[in-house]
């Protein structure tokens, strides 16, 4: 590649714009495609929860790519921030992990004893303490797992600011445009999109939940499924809540204007991206045991998301061994957000600079198409 590479990425979504954004200012000459505008998938149905050891309950690839995304969170935010302009709501003020049952509140206190040993500040809190720390907490919560150091991030505001960042550092976007078919031709690495061919130096193919749609010449599908997440958004009736609650039926973010997040639903079924009176019903009941004062919350809307998901939850990251300077960046299932820092600069070190982290050993996108 030359002086000043010339590189496509296929989505719009956090992870598109986020590697789009490293990657431009980097100095790289770089288009991002997508058949709807930014940030339209997954990304706008996400609560922008940051928990790594939520998420990833033991150690593990997941859990390390978490908590490396989390320690740059910050100054991707400042970077991100200052580079658009724009406002990014972001709150490391902490998790309230709530057990509504003494076997829950069990493996909480395993869970602590794993992260006190990692070196991970926590503390268990019983029924008075949890009720102090959380006032709202009905009379479901038997303890709760305190980890200061997560947190929330404005999925859709950070992602609109990764955008006027990137266009700052000369990023163009190309949407209403699908990709098809991904090749090699004469000039490079060759897209075929619904409205004509896109030829350049690399590729990184962030589609999501689509990705195993877009035809890769000599590569298997990768096994990307959409796993439907419902969320809803409702109006704080009180004074706010402290932090975000997790329970195992539902979560809950609070944001500065009065609103709620509460997700999500979990569905494999398909590429419907519907809002159902099932899931919507599902999650008031959740929030309404959890957090009674929810009756009197005004209901704002609901957003669909569709999760890409893999085989073993992890995402697909990392060079396609049938085009060359072509790169996954897919398969981030419930964790796109929290994981947009790390793969933005992981991506960006491998298409830039042939930087392969050991990271990236156990994400291969080659474990599903050995390829
Ligand atoms: N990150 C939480 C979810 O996908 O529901």
């Amino acid at each position: 590649m030359g002086e000043r590479p010339d590189i496509t990425v296929v989505g719009a979504g956090i992870i598109g714009c986020a590697v789009a954004y490293e990657l431009g200012r980097r100095g790289a000459d770089v288009r991002v495609i997508d058949r709807r505008n930014v940030g339209c998938g997954a990304t706008q149905a996400s609560a922008g929860v940051l928990a790594p050891f939520i998420e990833a309950d033991h150690p593990g690839p997941l859990r390390a790519l978490g908590v490396r995304s989390l320690e740059l969170y910050d100054e991707f935010v400042a970077d991100v921030v200052a580079d658009s302009g724009d406002d990014v709501p972001y709150e490391r003020s902490g998790t309230l992990e709530v057990a509504t049952d003494e076997t829950a509140l069990s493996r909480l206190e395993r869970a602590r004893q794993g992260l006190v040993s990692a070196g991970v500040d926590c503390r268990l809190l019983g029924r008075a303490e949890a009720r102090e720390a959380e006032p709202h907490l009905g009379a479901a919560a038997w303890g709760a797992l305190l980890v200061p150091s997560q947190g929330f991030v404005g999925a859709v505001a950070l992602t609109a600011a990764l955008c006027r960042a990137g266009v700052r550092h000369g990023v163009t976007f190309l949407t209403s445009r699908t990709a098809r078919r991904v090749s090699v031709g004469d000039g490079g690495i060759e897209i075929e999109t619904t409205r004509g061919p896109v030829t350049s130096d690399a590729v990184v193919l962030a589609a999501g939940s689509w990705a195993g749609r877009v035809v890769v010449d000599g590569e298997a599908p990768l096994p990307i499924r959409p796993v439907r997440g419902q969320l809803l958004r409702l109006m704080w009736p009180g004074a706010p809540l402290a932090r975000v609650i997790w329970s195992p039926r539902c979560y809950a973010v609070p944001w500065r204007d009065g609103s709620v997040l509460v997700g999500a639903t979990v569905e494999e079924v398909g590429f419907d991206e519907r809002a159902t009176v099932a899931g919507v019903t599902t999650l008031l009941d959740a929030v309404r045991d959890l957090l009674p004062a929810t009756r009197d919350a005004g209901f704002d809307e609901v957003r669909v998301g569709l999760r890409p998901g893999t085989p073993d939850d992890l995402p697909a990251l990392g060079w396609s061994r049938a085009v060359p300077n072509l790169v996954h960046a897919t398969g981030h299932y419930r964790n796109g957000i929290l994981l947009a820092p790390i793969t933005a600069r992981l991506v960006a070190d491998l298409v830039l600079d042939g930087r392969e982290d050991p990271l990236l050993e156990a994400v291969a996108p080659g474990r599903f198409n050995g390829a």
